[in-house]
C-alpha cells in the first residue's frame, strides 16, 4: 500500500557505537583528510574556500539543514536554501571538438553521435580539479547500462548492428569538463579533456592475469588487449590522479551456452544473458563461441582522465568480480589499499593492499602501482572481528590440485577461490567509502532477498535478517593500519521503514527513514553521505503507480543521526556523490527516472512514469544534478 511517508516520525533506536572507543592519534578537528603525511601532498587541498555561516568548524553541529520529505511528484526535492541544477543528461555533447551532435529528443541519435554524447544511466562520478580548483574542473562519470526502450526511437524492434553499437556506445564513461561562473556551473565545450570510453575503446590488460591462457581469444591470442569496459557502477578516484571504474554485472550481457561448465555456472552465464542482444550482431558477445571473452570483464578499470590520449587499463592484480566500485584508502607508509565489493547475493568484499608506495609524480609515476600486491577477501565472524584471507597461489587450499593453475588463475576464478577460502557471502555489497579520520571503513549492503530462504545461506552475524529487503551498512576498523589482516567491525545502521508491517523490515535507523542504500560518500567534514536504491521488488510494493523514491540522505558518524537531504524522480535511483574542494559544490548523478523493475521502457511511451527532467511526457533522462546554497555555503552545513 502507498503510504506517505512525509508523516513518520523520527526514531531514536540505535546509539551507533564506535567500533574503537579510542580516538585515533592522527585525528585532525577542521577539516578531515587524515591522508598520510607522505602523500598529502599529491592531494589537492580541501580547506574550504568558502565562507559560511554555521560553517565546518570544530565541534559544531555536522547537520544543518532541515530534513525534506518524502514527496510524490515528478521532481527532485533538496532542502529550503538548496538550488538543484541539471547538468549533462544523456545525450548532450561531451565537447569534442568538431564533434557535438546536439541530443534529438526522438532519440533518433546515430551510433557514432552517442559515441560523443553523454552516455545512458549516470552513475559513480569524481572531480578532478584544474587550477585552483573550486571553480573549474573535470567532471568523469560511468554510465552503467542502457534501457533500450529509450535509448533507440522504436525500442528494440527491428535489432540491428547499428543499435547494438549505439548501446555500446552509451555505455563506459565519460569525461568533461566544467566551469563555475558565479553559482552556475556549465559544460565547457569544446574541451581538450572531452573524452568518451564506450564498451568498444581498446583497454590494455595489467597485472598477473595479463596474457593468460583464459583471457586469449581468437581476436586477442595475446590476451593483453580488450576492447571496451562496460556496467561500469561505483567509482573511485585514486591520490595519485586516476579513476577507478568497476565492472558490475558483466555477465548479462553475453549470450552462454545452455549447459554451463562450472566456471560459466558460476559466474551466471546463460543464454541470452539479460537481454542485451549484442551477441547478435557482435560475436565476441557469444560465449557459446567465445568462451574466454567473459573472463576479460569483471575488472577493476583505471583511466586518466587528464591525458585523453591515454590507453586505459584493466587491472587485474585486484581481482575479477562483478565489482561494484573501489575505493582507494592509504597507508601511514603510503601504500595504497583498495576496497571493493561484489554487488550480488551472498558474493564477497575485497581488498587490495599494494607492494609499492604512491610515488609523487602523479599518474605516470604510479602507472605499475595497481600491478603489484596482495589481494584479499574478507571474513566477518560472530563477536565483531573479522579476518583478511590471501588470494595467492599456493596459499592454503589455492593450488593447482585444486583447480588454480597460478596466480593468474586465482585472480580470473576470484569467486571459486573466496569459496575454498571460507569468504563471508555478503548481502550485496555495493559502495564502500573511508572515514581517513577514524581509519574506518563503510560498506553498503543493499539488501539481499534470498538470505535465509529455502536452500540459501542463512543469516549471520554480519548479514543478520532473513529475506532483507532494506539493506544495511556495516563498518570496520583494520587492526593497525589498512593493510592489517583483522579487524573490528559493526554495522553502521541497519536500514528500515519504522512503521513497516514487516518487524525485520524496521531496522534501527536514528533518524529519516530509508531502505537498500547503495551510494556512499564520506566527505572532508566526516558526513557520511548515503544514496539509495530501492526497487518495488526488494520493497514488496510492486505498484508501478506509485515507483519507489530514492533519496540522499546525510549521516553524523559520531552521533548516528541520519537525515535526508535529497529526494529523486519516480523510478530513479539516487547514486555518486563528489564536491568540489570547497565543499561548496555537490554533484549528485539521478539514474534512470522512471524506470520499472524488470522491463524495459515502452518506445510508444517513453515518458510514462518519468519525463524529469525536461517534462512535457519526453524521454526521461539520467543526468548530473548540481547542488548549492544560495547563500553559497557549505554543503550540509
Ligand atoms: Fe550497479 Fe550494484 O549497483
Ligand atoms: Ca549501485
Ligand atoms: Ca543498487
Amino acid at each position: 500500500m502507498p503510504k506517505d511517508f512525509s508523516t513518520m516520525e523520527d526514531s531514536n533506536r540505535s546509539s551507533n557505537p564506535d567500533i574503537h572507543s579510542v580516538s585515533d592519534p592522527a585525528r585532525r578537528t577542521l577539516v578531515r583528510g587524515g591522508l598520510s603525511a607522505v602523500v598529502a601532498g599529491l592531494f589537492a587541498p580541501l580547506l574550504p574556500g568558502c565562507a559560511t555561516p554555521g560553517g565546518p568548524g570544530a565541534g559544531g553541529a555536522k547537520l544543518g539543514f532541515k530534513s525534506v520529505p518524502v514527496t510524490a511528484g515528478d521532481r527532485l526535492v533538496v532542502p529550503e536554501g538548496y538550488v538543484a541544477r541539471v547538468l549533462a543528461p544523456w545525450g548532450e555533447p561531451v565537447g569534442v571538438a568538431g564533434d557535438m551532435p546536439a541530443f534529438k529528443p526522438d532519440a533518433s541519435n546515430t551510433a557514432a553521435e552517442q559515441a560523443v554524447q553523454m552516455g545512458m544511466h549516470h552513475d559513480g562520478v569524481h572531480f578532478y580539479p584544474l587550477g585552483s580548483g573550486s571553480d573549474h574542473g573535470l567532471l568523469v562519470m560511468n554510465h552503467e547500462y542502457t534501457d533500450d526502450g529509450l535509448l533507440h526511437a522504436d525500442g528494440m524492434a527491428t535489432w540491428s548492428a547499428e543499435k547494438v553499437r549505439k548501446s555500446q556506445a552509451a555505455h563506459g564513461i565519460s569525461v568533461i569538463e566544467l566551469q563555475r561562473q558565479d553559482a552556475t556551473w556549465e559544460v565547457v565545450r569544446p574541451s581538450r579533456y572531452a573524452r568518451r570510453i564506450t564498451a568498444y575503446t581498446p583497454f590494455r590488460v595489467a597485472g598477473p592475469a595479463a596474457g593468460h591462457a583464459l583471457l586469449r581469444t581468437a581476436a586477442d591470442p595475446e590476451g593483453r588487449r580488450v576492447l571496451g569496459t562496460f556496467n561500469n557502477c561505483a567509482s573511485g578516484k585514486t591520490p595519485w590522479g586516476t579513476y577507478l571504474a568497476g565492472e558490475e554485472n558483466f555477465f548479462g550481457y553475453f549470450h552462454g551456452p545452455a549447459e554451463p561448465d562450472a566456471h560459466a555456472r558460476r559466474w551466471g552465464l546463460k543464454p541470452n544473458g539479460w537481454g542485451y542482444r549484442w551477441h547478435e550482431h557482435d560475436e565476441r558477445f557469444d560465449a557459446t563461441r567465445h568462451p574466454n571473452e567473459p573472463n576479460r570483464f569483471g575488472w577493476i578499470v583505471e583511466i586518466d582522465p587528464m591525458d585523453p590520449t591515454s590507453t586505459p587499463v584493466k587491472r587485474t592484480a585486484l581481482g575479477r568480480g562483478t565489482h561494484e566500485g573501489a575505493t582507494v584508502a592509504v597507508t601511514r607508509d603510503g601504500r595504497a589499499v583498495v576496497y571493493s565489493g561484489e554487488d550480488a547475493r551472498f558474493e564477497y568484499i575485497y581488498k587490495f593492499v599494494s607492494r609499492d608506495a604512491i610515488r609523487p609524480g602523479g599518474a605516470q609515476a604510479n602507472r605499475d602501482l595497481l600491478d603489484h600486491g596482495t589481494l584479499y577477501v574478507a571474513r566477518f565472524d560472530a563477536g565483531g572481528r573479522g579476518a583478511w584471507l590471501p588470494l595467492v597461489h599456493g596459499s592454503g587450499p589455492l593450488t593447482a590440485a585444486n583447480g588454480f593453475a597460478d596466480q593468474g588463475e586465482v585472480l580470473v576464478k576470484g569467486r571459486q577461490a573466496s569459496d575454498l577460502l571460507g569468504g563471508t557471502k555478503m548481502d550485496r555489497p555495493e559502495w564502500l567509502t573511508v572515514d581517513s579520520e577514524r581509519r574506518e571503513v563503510y560498506c553498503s549492503l543493499t539488501n539481499n532477498t534470498s538470505r535465509g530462504t529455502e536452500g540459501q545461506p542463512p543469516v549471520d552475524a554480519a548479514n543478520p535478517r532473513a529475506a532483507n529487503s532494506m539493506g544495511q551498512i556495516i563498518r570496520w576498523k583494520e587492526d593497525g593500519d589498512f593493510d592489517g589482516l583483522a579487524f573490528s567491525w559493526n554495522h553502521f545502521v541497519l536500514a528500515g521503514d519504522p512503521a513497516n508491517e514487516n518487524p525485520d523490515a524496521r531496522g534501527n535507523v536514528k533518524g529519516d527513514f530509508f531502505g537498500s542504500p547503495d551510494g556512499l560518500f564520506m566527505d572532508p567534514r566526516g558526513v557520511l553521505w548515503i544514496e539509495t536504491d530501492a526497487s518495488s521488488t526488494t520493497m514488496g510494493k510492486g505498484d508501478y503507480a506509485r515507483l519507489p523514491q530514492n533519496m540522499m540522505l546525510a549521516a553524523d558518524v559520531t552521533t548516528g543521526e541520519i537525515r535526508r537531504f535529497l529526494v529523486g524522480p519516480p523510478g530513479c535511483e539516487v547514486t555518486g556523490a563528489t564536491m568540489a574542494p570547497d565543499l561548496c559544490t555537490l554533484f549528485v548523478n539521478i539514474q534512470h527516472p522512471g524506470e520499472t523493475p524488470s522491463e524495459r521502457s515502452d518506445p510508444a511511451a517513453p515518458g510514462r512514469y518519468s519525463s524529469w527532467p525536461d517534462g512535457n511526457g519526453g524521454r526521461p533522462r539520467s543526468a548530473t544534478v548540481v547542488i548549492r546554497r544560495q547563500d553559497g555555503g557549505i554543503i550540509g552545513t
